[in-house]
């Protein structure tokens, strides 16, 4: 037996310390997927929990989203016991909140996010203000695929912008400013005329009822009731266009105080709610922020590329909400997947939202036929 110059003990016994009992409650082992079982992508996604790393978080967040929606759609008999005692008016069991950076409007994200709009699978949405104009721009011309690595000076000359690796040409702001010109314009007159009060997400409502295209997500939401905050309207070419408007004909007011409101209690008053935030900034915050009014949201899954280390609230994990009170303290607190939402949200989607697009469409119709906001009364 050696010993150690620093005491009695054996080598072994410093290195090797005997097994005890794993740190998890019910362990799974790590496995991967098995392509001799051919490409079956349901089975992959169902792999990826178990898979480590980012799949894993990945995994967790299908969990998660199917656990926001079953609770929407198929509440159990304690949570009609309490929609009735409360006749609350909430709509809905679970209302579900989408948050998304601009960028998401300018990529295909859109198409993704216009899904969910068009089936009323979400409750209410936060966006900044390029998530709000791309989605209208996309409706006037295309955006186009690009380079990351095409020269700024280069484009300069051609007028043409880039956003990462896509290509937005000077020409669609140009179509833009003329479709929302005359739209501001009526929009002053019955501000004036009519006692109108504008806020952010009225203007966004009334914008996507002009816009009067599928394509379009606001459009959707126009037509869905689903109300869309965006607390920083004037930061994009939108604001753009509200500023030139403004010397040609001043006087609109938007006003941040009514939709402060609006967002904070469509999470206050609901039963019980759901945050997916695509990304981090104002989008998050501001979700997360309007759920500390109820003591925290029950599901929560973020997607971002944020890390903590710099203090940041994009790069906060769900455990600093908690401590604040955004997300629930009894809700899971793994549910922050690291990685760009372009690979990950439609693959979330695949395993969530579009597996129950019949549910949705029947669980709509009825809300529709019911006409009033009781729903506990007639889910058996
Ligand atoms: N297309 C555009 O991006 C665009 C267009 C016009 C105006 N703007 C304005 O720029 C300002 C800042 O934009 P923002 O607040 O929307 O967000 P942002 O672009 O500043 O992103 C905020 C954070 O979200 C995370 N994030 C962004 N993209 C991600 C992705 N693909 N996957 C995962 N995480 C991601 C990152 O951690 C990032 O730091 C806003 O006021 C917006 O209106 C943006």
């Amino acid at each position: 037996m050696s010993v150690t110059p620093g005491g009695d003990l054996t080598g072994k016994d410093a290195v090797f310390v005997p097994t005890g009992e794993l740190p998890m409650e019910n362990p799974e082992t790590v496995t991967g997927y098995d392509f001799d079982e051919g490409v079956d992508y349901d089975k992959l996604f169902d792999t990826m929990s178990r898979m480590g790393f980012q799949a894993t978080t990945f995994g967790n967040g299908i969990k998660e989203i199917r656990r926001m929606i079953e609770r929407k759609l198929r509440p159990s008999e304690e949570d009609i016991k309490k929609a009735a005692d409360l006749n609350s008016g909430c709509d809905t069991n679970c209302r579900i909140f989408l948050g998304y950076t601009s960028n998401m409007g300018s990529c295909g994200v859109r198409e993704v996010i216009r899904f969910l709009c068009k089936h009323k699978m979400v409750d209410c949405i936060v966006a900044t203000a390029g998530g709000i104009e791309e989605d209208f721009i996309k409706c006037l011309a295309p955006t186009y695929i690009g380079r990351f690595d095409y020269s700024g000076r280069d484009l300069r000359k051609r007028g043409m912008n880039r956003i990462g690796n896509l290509i937005v040409p000077n020409d669609n702001y140009c179509k833009f400013e003329d479709w929302i010109n005359p739209i501001l314009d009526a929009m002053v007159d019955e501000q004036e005329k009519n006692g109108t009060k504008w806020t952010p997400s009225k203007m966004i409502d009334r914008l996507g009822k002009e816009i009067n295209d599928e394509s379009s997500i606001y459009y959707w939401c126009w037509k869905n009731k689903i109300p869309v905050y965006s607390p920083a309207l004037t930061d994009g070419s939108i604001g753009d266009m509200i500023y030139f408007h403004s010397y040609t004909k001043p006087g609109l007011i938007l006003d941040i105080v009514e939709d402060i409101r609006g967002v904070n209690n469509c999470a206050k008053f609901a039963l019980n709610t759901g945050m997916i935030l695509l990304g981090g900034g104002v989008i998050k915050h501001h979700i997360c922020n309007a759920n500390l009014m109820r003591n925290g949201a029950d599901y929560s899954v973020f997607v971002n590329t944020g890390q903590e280390f710099d203090g940041s609230d994009t790069g906060a994990k769900p455990d600093e909400a908690i401590s604040w009170g955004k997300v629930s303290k009894h809700s899971s607190k793994l549910m922050k997947i690291s990685g760009d939402s372009t690979l990950i949200f439609p693959l979330l989607v695949s395993q969530t939202f579009a597996k129950y697009k019949d549910e949705f469409i029947k669980y709509n119709e009825e809300q529709e036929a019911r006409g009033e906001q009781e729903w506990w009364k007639i889910i058996k």
